[in-house]
């Protein structure tokens, strides 16, 4: 029998694929077809502390290689998300359910930890330190003392599991800085990566940007940016005090790419652009295509290879 339950936060799943925040997650119509699906949970859009229509359109488009988005945080409110988790807590208590927030200040963050400690929700927050794409505010992620300052503020008011989704870094003294700060503090994982911010996608043809919002600048998703979520898995993997899980995002499209991401380091996976494309019966491929992967290679479990990538010296 193979497995791909995995453990993150002290909390059982049954399987590590889940969506990544912003994919099917923006309501309960969405957010019903996840979890019905075969992903182990499923995490919220990110809630802002008041609801958000976002960007104007087009701010999504697909690509041969991938996605570009420059959604703007389009979101319901936290109430919402907040009351529909404690449904599908009472409706199906022994799976465990996240909640992904992002402030635009330290504030903002606070407030929406009280809300959060003041509900019946049981499971893991995701505080989102890397939207690119809300005009005029630039990515938490990429200021250090400002993670480190938020990070404080959040661990003295907020006593429940949270990790932090990160942006991508491309520097290896980058990894060094950011990890010597979040080693600081009890996070229950970080989620490497966000989409790789700010990248520009043109149709040729119309000389033209696909997407409205910033003239066309937009997160890039999906093939361009698997080899960077897999270089911060690993740099993270490598860093962090092992108490802090790694979640693995980006450019999981098979079963393979997510075996790349666990053995990099990863305790559960999350899919975005792939979701997108081919909606949440992609979770039964995933599964069963990690399942062939660790059955060619005679693992049982993910850690029988979690982590292991070896190396040429
Ligand atoms: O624009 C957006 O809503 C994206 C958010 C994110 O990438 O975190």
């Amino acid at each position: 029998m193979i497995s791909t339950e995995t453990t993150l936060a002290g909390y059982h799943f049954d399987n590590c694929f889940m969506n990544a925040a912003g994919v099917y997650c923006y309501d309960a119509a969405e957010l019903n077809q996840v979890q019905a699906s075969m992903a182990g949970t499923f995490v919220t859009k990110s809630a802002t502390v008041m609801p958000r229509s976002g960007n104007p359109e087009p701010r999504y488009q697909p690509t041969r290689l991938g996605s570009i988005n420059s959604m703007g945080l389009p979101n319901e409110g936290l109430p919402y998300y907040l009351d529909y988790v404690s449904q599908q807590q009472k409706a199906v208590p022994d799976k465990t359910y996240f909640q992904s927030i992002t402030g635009f200040n330290i504030e903002e963050d606070e407030q929406l930890l009280a809300q959060i400690s003041a509900s019946d929700f049981k499971g893991v927050v995701e505080l989102n330190l890397s939207c690119p794409n809300v005009p005029g505010k630039p990515q938490t992620g990429y200021d250090f003392e400002m993670v480190e300052r938020i990070l404080t503020r959040v661990f003295t008011v907020y006593h429940g599991p949270l990790g932090v989704k990160l942006p991508p870094y491309f520097d290896i003294v980058h990894f060094d800085q950011m990890a010597a700060i979040l080693n600081q503090f009890p996070l229950a994982f970080v989620n490497s990566v966000n989409s790789i911010g700010n990248g520009l996608k043109i149709d040729v043809a119309t000389e033209r940007v696909v997407i409205k919002p910033k003239h066309g600048f937009g997160g890039i998703g999906g093939d361009y940016i698997k080899p960077t979520a897999l270089a911060n898995v690993h740099a993270f993997y490598q860093r962090l005090n092992p108490a802090i899980q790694i979640i693995g995002t980006g450019g999981i499209k098979s079963g393979q790419d997510a075996f790349e991401h666990i053995l990099c380091g990863a305790s559960m996976v999350q899919v975005g652009t792939a979701l997108q494309k081919e909606g949440p019966i992609i979770f039964e491929r995933l599964t069963r295509e990690l399942q062939t992967s660790m059955a060619q290679k005679g693992y049982t479990k993910l850690s029988d290879f979690r982590g292991k990538l070896q190396y040429l010296d």
